[in-house]
């Protein structure tokens, strides 16, 4: 991250003035490791306040202290997103903290692999709660900030991208709950783009392959498939689809990306 020209944002925190998302605010469920860590400096990076959203404060803290060592602006809030109240009062935090919200990307996910016989129904209720109801909750309580985002921001349109997965495109059994979340992410992100696209807020689906995180080393060898860990792909570049997606000029939407490692078949 470089050194940028700075000014007084809306809630007193410093905003870039020179680059694409200055002026703007962004909330990243999932931020505290993975790819949401990695989405939330690239925001950063590119200008945004952002709200760094998910359970472990240190983690949050520590990539705070980061972002602001680096010029950027940031808050770290805490949130159990699976609760639905805590999944919609941490996006009414953040806008009210930078008073605007501009960019939503719904990140947090969970994935516990096995045959549907053998599935913990605990593991089962974590993932249908997380990736999908907290995505659902934080959509609708982010739309009204980010309709009037389109309104009044300095871009004229608002970026929601949900975070979703080969798996919400490819069924392999051994992970059909996942999958089957990852599918329902998928429904509704395009239904929600179908609704809101003539006002000017862009839904985009990203779904990554074989990434190296957290999920995936924990996710065990069924996951691995095999593919030897220096050809999986990093966090960074699922979070340059990511910003590829959202500094696309107001009038063009991309609305789907899939990035596989390039030694990934299916
Ligand atoms: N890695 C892959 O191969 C891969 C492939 C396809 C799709 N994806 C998707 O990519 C997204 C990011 O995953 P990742 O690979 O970056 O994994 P990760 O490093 O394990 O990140 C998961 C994030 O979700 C947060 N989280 C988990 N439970 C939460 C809860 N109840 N409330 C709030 N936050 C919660 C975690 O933070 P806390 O623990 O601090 O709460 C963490 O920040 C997920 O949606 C995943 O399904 C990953």
């Amino acid at each position: 991250m470089s050194a940028r020209g700075t000014n007084a944002g809306k809630s007193g925190a410093a905003v870039r003035d020179d680059t694409p998302l200055s002026g703007c605010a962004a909330l990243v469920t999932g931020a505290s490791s993975g790819i949401g860590a990695a989405t939330a400096v690239a925001l950063a990076e590119q200008g945004a306040a952002v709200a760094l959203v998910a359970r472990r404060a240190d983690r949050l803290e520590e990539l705070a202290a980061t972002i602001r060592g680096e010029g950027g602006s940031c808050a770290a809030l805490t949130a159990d997103l699976s609760d639905p109240v805590q999944a919609r009062t941490v996006v009414e935090d953040a806008a009210e903290r930078f008073g605007r919200l501009d960019v939503l990307v719904n990140n947090a996910g969970y994935v516990a692999m096995g045959a549907v016989e053998e599935v913990d129904p605990g593991d089962l209720n974590r993932m249908v709660d997380l990736n999908l109801t907290a995505v659902l909750h934080t959509s609708q309580a982010a739309l009204p900030h980010l309709l009037s985002a389109t309104a009044d921001g300095p871009r004229g349109v608002a970026d929601l991208v949900n975070v979703s997965s080969v798996a919400g495109r490819a069924v392999r059994r051994n992970n059909g709950v996942y999958s089957a979340t990852k599918h329902a992410v998928c429904a509704f992100s395009e239904a929600l783009r179908q609704e809101v696209t003539g006002r000017g807020v862009r839904v985009g689906l990203v779904e990554p392959g074989l990434t190296m995180t957290e999920m995936a080393a924990g996710a065990g060898s069924s996951a691995a498939r095999g593919m030897p860990q220096e050809s999986w792909l990093r966090a960074d570049d699922i979070a340059r689809a990511l910003m590829f997606m959202i500094t696309q000029p107001p009038h063009a939407a991309i609305n789907e990306i899939l990035v596989r490692p390039t030694a990934q078949e299916h």
